[in-house]
């Protein structure tokens, strides 16, 4: 029944991303980890505390138009590691795969230590993040060494 009512929230899509199975409450921090603000112009639904079977309470996000390679989605998993992609053609499921801790992530993150040379000003540096655990997670900035944990992830955020 609630599947029913769920689908009346947002319809199906024709071509993009379905990342479903997100902890409740996290899907605006998928979006910004992703970089995507509406700005682009890319047609987004978002529900968020919705009934699910497997974990109780999700979110859900529908991206249009748009597909995004395995790698540039792994990130994902650092702040919804339940989540699954769904990817959309001409209606139909033609790709579904959970997110997976990717083994460094570049570019995405901002270190939080001020004294990391990331955080220099005028000397633009590419962040870079090493995974040393993925459960439970732990990264560490590979300029300066500091360790993080899921808990940082948020105000890593650029
Ligand atoms: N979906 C969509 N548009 C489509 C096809 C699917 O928005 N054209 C969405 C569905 O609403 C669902 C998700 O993509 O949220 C996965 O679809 P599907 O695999 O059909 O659903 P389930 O079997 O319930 O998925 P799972 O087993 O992963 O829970
Ligand atoms: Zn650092």
């Amino acid at each position: 029944m609630m599947q029913e009512s769920r689908e009346l929230i947002i319809r199906k899509i024709k071509d993009g991303i379905v990342i479903d199975h997100i902890p409740a409450g996290r899907a605006l921090t998928v979006l910004k980890l992703l970089k995507i603000t509406g700005k682009e112009g890319l047609r987004v639904a978002l529900v968020m505390n919705v009934e699910s079977k497997k974990l109780g309470m999700k979110d859900i996000i529908k991206i249009e138009g748009k597909e995004l390679s395995k790698e540039e989605l792994s990130i994902i998993a650092l702040v919804a590691p339940t989540a699954t992609i769904n990817i959309i053609r001409d209606y139909r499921v033609v790709s579904k795969f959970k997110v997976e801790i990717p083994d460094r992530i570049e570019g995405v993150l901002k270190c939080i230590n001020s004294k990391c040379i990331t955080n220099k000003k005028g000397e633009p540096i590419r962040t870079r993040f090493i995974t040393v655990s993925k459960n439970p997670l732990i990264i560490k900035c590979d300029y300066c060494g500091t360790h993080y944990t899921a808990q940082d992830i948020e105000y890593m955020l650029a």
